[in-house]
């Protein structure tokens, strides 16, 4: 019936994906993509980030991100914004020792207000702060925590949730998918957060995985976040393998799909789960980690793998 179909008669909010401008004029691709059967959520992979949305300063560009926020309302698709305040794709002006921490502060709130407000409306969620932590669970460094410590990540909440009541916040991150330590620190800065009024609705479990290795603590680590009073989801999945694929890594691939999907179906405040784009033809697996790839439940000629089936199952 379509994986989104599947997901919301088990109560969720939608099953979605990511994707590209570059994609959209591939006829094929886009044909699946906007058949809201199999995704009822979309997030632009690339064209919300800040390099591609405020590259000088002060001066706002909406163009790619309009075509893909237009793609999903005319497929009846909800839209997660992706990303306000981020340590990677940032623009080169964006760098430590340009500005004190006034600056950049306020640099941050007109960045994050800009951004948020041009979408109001028309999104269902933003990850507002991605990637705070390193995996030890400290703060990671970036030209935010350099010039501000943690009180960016305040800032930049307080800003988007002026800019649209209306969206759910989310603080984004990976290799926070089962207990550990990058978990228990997400935990507490989001426990701490809400006790001081910053506005944090959400918590998103990027979930780039390895097949193979998917903690078997996922169920647990969703429930302690749950706890907080937050709603979460699964943001970025991706389960890659070490090439060259064989059926024995596609039938553990399609176990690794399964067992993530039944621990967010298995918690109320999981309410959806977005693939890192549903094709193995646009994944961004390979051209970052070196002989890996195949992680998306669609083959490179669109064909449905194993790890389809197992995302059914698990829901
Ligand atoms: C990736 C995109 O998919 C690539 O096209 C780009 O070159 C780099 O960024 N975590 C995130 C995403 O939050 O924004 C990243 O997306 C993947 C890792």
């Amino acid at each position: 019936p379509g994986l989104n179909v599947v997901a919301k008669s088990k109560g969720k909010l939608y099953f979605g994906s990511a994707t590209d401008n570059g994609e959209l004029s591939d006829a094929p691709y886009a044909a699946i993509l906007s058949d809201n059967k199999e995704f009822g959520q979309i997030t632009p992979g690339n064209s919300m980030k800040w390099d591609a949305t405020e590259r000088s300063r002060g001066v706002f560009t909406f163009s790619g991100g309009d075509v893909i926020a237009d793609f999903a309302a005319a497929n009846g698709q909800l839209l997660r914004g992706h990303t306000c305040v981020w340590h990677s794709q940032l623009p080169s002006w964006v760098t430590a020792g340009n500005f004190n921490a006034a600056d950049l502060t306020s640099i941050i709130e007109t960045h994050t207000t800009t951004v948020v407000d041009h979408y109001k409306g028309q999104v269902y969620a933003w990850d507002v702060v991605n990637e705070a932590f390193n995996d030890d669970g400290t703060f990671r460094t970036s030209v935010f925590y350099t010039t501000l410590g943690s009180s960016y990540i305040a800032t930049a909440f307080h800003a988007a949730r002026a800019a649209d009541p209306d969206a759910k916040l989310y603080i984004n991150d990976y290799n926070i998918d089962g207990l550990g330590a990058k978990s228990t620190a997400m935990t507490n800065l989001v426990a701490q957060l809400r006790a001081d009024g910053v506005p944090v609705d959400g918590i998103g479990i990027q979930g780039h995985l390895i097949v193979g290795a998917v903690p078997n603590n996922l169920q647990a680590n969703f429930e302690q976040f749950a706890a907080l009073g937050v709603e979460i989801a699964i943001t970025e999945l991706d389960i890659r393998l070490t090439l060259p694929v064989t059926p024995e890594k596609l039938a553990q691939q399609k176990a690794d799909y399964q067992k993530v999907i039944a621990a967010c179906a298995a918690v109320p405040a999981c309410i959806g789960v977005t693939i890192w784009d549903w094709t193995d033809k646009y994944s961004w697996i390979p051209s970052v980690f070196s002989g890996q790839g195949a992680a998306l439940p669609w083959d490179e000629t669109f064909v449905k793998k194993p790890a389809y089936d197992g995302i059914v199952a698990g829901f």
